[in-house]
This record gives C-alpha cells, structure tokens and sequence, in this order.
C-alpha cells in the first residue's frame, strides 16, 4: 500500500492540481490532498470551504484504483506525513521558476524526515502557467477563468462576488 501527501494551500484547487492529482493516482494507491491550515494568511476561501470544494471536485475527477481523500493539517508537513504513514510527498513543478523553492522545500524534509521521498510531478502543458493566485488575481479583475479551474470553483467564485 503505498500512500503519498499532496499538500497545498489549494485557493483555490486548479485545473493544474486535479492533473497532479490524477498522475499521482497512476503511482500511489492513495493521496491525501492535504490543506495546510496557515491562520497568517487571509485566504479567498476559508478552510472549510476549500475542503468541501476539494471533496465535491475529487468526485468527479477519474482516480482509477487509487483512493483519494481531503484532509487538513497544522504544523511540520513531515510530521503530518509520518503521522499518516505516507511514503511520499507529491509536488507538481510547472517550470524552472518553481524548481528552486521546491528543491529548497525537498532538501528541508529529507533532513527533517530522511525516509519521506518527495516525488515531483509535471502537469500537462496546457497547465504550465495556472497557479491559484493568478486565477484569483483574474477573477478579481473580471477576466474569465472557465478552463483552468473546475466548474464548481468557478462558480462558487462567483457567488463570493
Ligand atoms: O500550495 P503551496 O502554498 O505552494 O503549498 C506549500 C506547502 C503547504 C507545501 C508548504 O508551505 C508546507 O509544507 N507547509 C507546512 C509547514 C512546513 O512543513 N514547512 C517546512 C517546509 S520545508
């Protein structure tokens, strides 16, 4: 049984993340999307609400054999990862840019917890530049996001308006 971690913050959950999530799939038998609980950062959605946007949206994605679940977490994600039994961490590099911090953030955890692997993952091209803050940069500024988000985001999005 082999479980893996994709942590984020998720506000909101990307066309780009459902990617990962399901290339994940092919790797794992289960993933524990995982929301960090970061209180210093004022959110556009609250930790609930990204939970149960992520569980309706995990619904409808196509995960195969693979189990996909939504959970949250405080504190070390290594800690958390070691708590949930996890052999993996799953990261999505979209490009060269997001390298550095992500190689940063790997080296930290594998001093932290040298038995956790962080494994990276590309999303397809069509998803290279989406990141959650351009969409809700976007969106504030009235520029349609229909395609880089799921359908209920959008319009959950809307209806935060
Ligand atoms: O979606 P994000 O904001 O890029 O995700 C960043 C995340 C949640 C993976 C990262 O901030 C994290 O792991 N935070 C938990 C605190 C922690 O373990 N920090 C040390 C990382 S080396």
């Amino acid at each position: 049984m082999r479980r893996a971690i994709f942590p984020g913050s998720f506000d909101p959950v990307t066309n780009g993340h459902l990617d990962i999530i399901q290339r994940g799939c092919k790797l794992f038998d289960e993933i524990i999307v995982a929301i960090l609980v970061n209180p210093e950062k004022t959110a556009f959605f609250g930790l609930d609400e990204r939970s149960e946007i992520l569980s309706q949206v995990m619904q409808t994605i196509d995960h195969g054999d693979c189990k996909v679940t939504v959970d949250s977490f405080e504190g070390l994600l290594v800690q958390y990862a070691v708590e949930k039994n996890a052999h993996a961490i799953v990261r999505g590099i979209r490009a060269i840019s997001d390298y550095e911090y992500e190689l940063q953030m790997a080296l930290m955890n594998r001093r932290l917890q040298p038995r956790l692997e962080t494994v990276f993952m590309m999303p397809a091209e069509e998803y290279s530049y989406v990141s959650s803050r351009l969409v809700k940069e976007v969106f504030q500024l009235g520029a349609p996001i229909d395609g880089l988000v799921p359908p209920l985001v959008e319009q959950r999005m809307r209806q935060k308006k």
